[in-house]
């Protein structure tokens, strides 16, 4: 789907989260998301931000699971992803906090294996993911599953691509040494079993990426390209990362 701009599409998708939520509450349910960092969804969750304060949107009932962690990384450096969803989503909204989970970044080498399987069961035991929210990267990764990752793989520790590091050097002081060689990500096989799946992607930069993943074909080389075979997955796209198409 084409917006004008992100703003449009961002409230669109803000919007079909909102009613998803409410739908789960009148139900006396759980909604289960998959979350996303990177800047393409932060115009989401202000919007959500927004509707918590003004329309009373609660977050009681939501439970969720962000894609990606770098690795290794503390919880409260600048860079973390748990510090970048509170400061754009938890901290404004009152979603409980241990409803609220995100690859840990700060566990041994050794334990990755037994947390990334972890991870999982925890997304299993609470009915699977409703819906997944994603960001695209330049090289068509979706959250730090890489070239290369198999529509079969799981929860696990990925090598960053050069590519994904150079895009991330501006967060960490337009330092690329500073920027992690790992991260833990959510494997394709989860991304895939949510019942909805929501791709982001605003901007020029994103165009050549968005025709490859949208109209080529399904290929490892670009992970994205694995939503075409998903029965309820939609690109959220703004008309210049539409550009290529
Ligand atoms: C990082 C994140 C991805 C995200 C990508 C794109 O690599 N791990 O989940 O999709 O960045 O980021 P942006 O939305 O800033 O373009």
């Amino acid at each position: 789907k084409i917006f004008k701009d992100s703003k449009e599409a961002s409230k669109a998708v803000a919007v079909e989260i909102a009613d998803l939520i409410r739908e789960r509450q009148r139900q006396n349910r759980s909604c289960v998301l998959g979350l996303a960092t990177g800047s393409s969804p932060k115009s989401v969750y202000a919007e959500l931000i927004r509707m918590h304060r003004e329309e009373g949107l609660s977050f009681k009932n939501v439970i969720s699971f962000n894609l990606d962690e770098y690795y290794p990384m503390e919880p409260d450096s600048l860079q973390s992803y748990v510090r970048f969803m509170k400061e754009q989503l938890f901290d404004h909204v009152d979603i409980p906090k241990e409803n609220y989970f995100i690859p840990d970044g700060t566990v041994p080498l050794s334990k990755v294996k037994d947390f990334s399987e972890e991870y999982e069961r925890k997304i299993d035991a609470v009915g699977g993911l409703d819906f997944q929210l994603l960001g695209i990267g330049a090289n068509g990764h979706i959250g730090f599953n890489e070239p290369g990752s198999l529509v079969n793989s799981r929860t696990r520790l990925m090598m960053l691509d050069h590519s994904t590091r150079v895009a991330a050097a501006s967060d960490f002081g337009g330092s690329l040494v500073k920027v992690p060689k790992k991260a833990i990500t959510m494997g394709v096989s989860k991304i895939l079993s949510a019942k909805r799946v929501v791709l982001l992607a605003w901007g020029e930069r994103k165009a050549p990426v968005i025709a490859e993943a949208v109209e080529g074909r399904v290929t490892e080389t670009i992970p994205a390209s694995y939503l075409q075979t998903h029965p309820n997955a939609m690109f959220v796209i703004d008309e210049r990362a539409a550009h290529e198409l």
